[in-house]
């Protein structure tokens, strides 16, 4: 059995991050998402990985290599361009060959993993078999309607959804889905829908099995999703003291410091990981931050953000929240005359101002 990750796209929600870097690398308690989607994979017993990139391939070749850091092979596929999920399969068909796989969006992050799915796949051997959750919005999803455990139909964003059961990212494959891609016409946004897919493997009767997770998933597609994930996955940091913490500093609850990092005169109430190589001076970090490595935070307040490498915070006088600050970035106090705010934003940036 093979892995299929799909890490192409546009990534337009999660813009101007995405203008620069993959979503995917966007690193969730200070991690990329992309490494735990690998470790899932892992996890269930898959050693063979192939992974679908478009635009940003340098930099996911560069962050995840040959995959011998987690075990596994990895085979990168080139992507043209993100002509749909379903197209995204069409081109793997050499990698896969007469495989079954599993095919997992790189920007969806499970807390359970997906070995009990992959499990049930092999013992079960239905064609196809799709992870659903049940969901409070479902018109904002892919809609599932079963019978039993049979999937009988697919709607993409019904505006009276049947069901509360949407598509979660993560798909189990045998060979018969080459042929419904390959027979499948692009959507009216010009793509090749894995739901129109999945909805030939069920038209030409086939067996289309679903499978309902119980823990919580997320699509990190958008900033409020990263920050969730962020907050969800930080629950479970552990306490770990590497860096220096000066006498005048007060840790609260579980905080991470990672070595050569400084921490002076500053109050950090976790759960907060901070990288390695940061100076923390006269702060307050609040529950649910990650800050990345290298970053600089003086006389400033900072509380459920994502903070990436390299960046410098300083001397604001309110308090930073629910913001994902991208890689160099610098936000700071200025005295200059006139007094005014000064921005230097990429194309859809997202600022608020008091
Ligand atoms: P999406 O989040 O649906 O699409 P996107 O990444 O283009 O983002 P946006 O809607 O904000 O523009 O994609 C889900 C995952 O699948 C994501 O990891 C990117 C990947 N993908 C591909 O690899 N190829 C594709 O053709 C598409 C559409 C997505």
């Amino acid at each position: 059995m093979k892995a299929l990750i799909l890490s192409g796209g546009k990534g337009t929600r999660l813009r101007p991050i995405t203008h620069t870097s993959a979503k995917q690398l966007v690193p969730v308690a200070n991690k990329p998402i992309l490494f735990y989607t690998i470790e899932a994979v892992r996890d269930a017993g898959i050693t063979d990985v192939g992974i679908i990139v478009g635009d940003t391939h340098q930099e996911i070749r560069a962050a995840c290599g040959d995959g011998s850091r987690w075990g596994v092979k990895i085979t990168y596929i080139q992507q043209e361009a993100p002509l749909g999920l379903a197209h995204a399969v069409k081109i793997a068909q050499d990698f896969i060959g007469d495989d079954t796989f599993v095919m997992y969006l790189g920007d969806n992050l499970i807390r359970d993993g997906i070995t009990e799915l992959v499990d049930r796949f092999r013992a079960e051997k239905p064609n196809s078999q799709i992870l659903l959750a049940h969901v409070p919005n479902p018109g904002a999803f892919g809609v599932a309607e079963l019978d039993g455990e049979r999937i009988v139909r697919l709607v993409e964003k019904p505006k009276e959804p049947k069901s509360d059961l949407a598509l979660v990212g993560v798909y189990m494959f045998d060979s018969t889905i080459f042929e419904a891609v390959n027979a499948i016409k692009p959507s009216w946004r010009g793509e090749l829908e894995i739901t129109d897919a999945i909805q030939y493997l069920v038209d030409t009767g086939r067996n289309v099995r679903a499978h309902i997770i119980k823990g919580w998933w997320k699509d990190t597609g958008k900033r409020e999703d990263m920050l969730e994930a962020n907050r969800i996955v930080l629950e479970d940091l552990e306490t770990r003291i590497e860096g220096e913490v000066d006498a005048g500093s007060v840790l609260h609850g579980r905080v991470s410091i990672a070595k050569g990092t400084r921490v002076e005169r500053s109050t950090i109430r976790g759960p907060v990981i901070i990288g390695e190589n940061c100076v923390i001076t006269d702060a307050y970090i609040g529950p649910f931050t990650s800050i990345s490595d290298g970053c600089v935070i003086t006389r400033c307040e900072i509380e459920h953000s994502i903070i990436l490498e390299e960046c410098r915070i300083e001397d604001l006088g309110v308090r930073m929240e629910d913001s994902l600050i991208g890689r160099n970035s610098c936000v700071r106090r200025c005295d200059t005359k006139p007094r005014a705010y000064r921005f230097m934003l990429g194309e859809s940036s997202d600022v608020s101002v008091l």
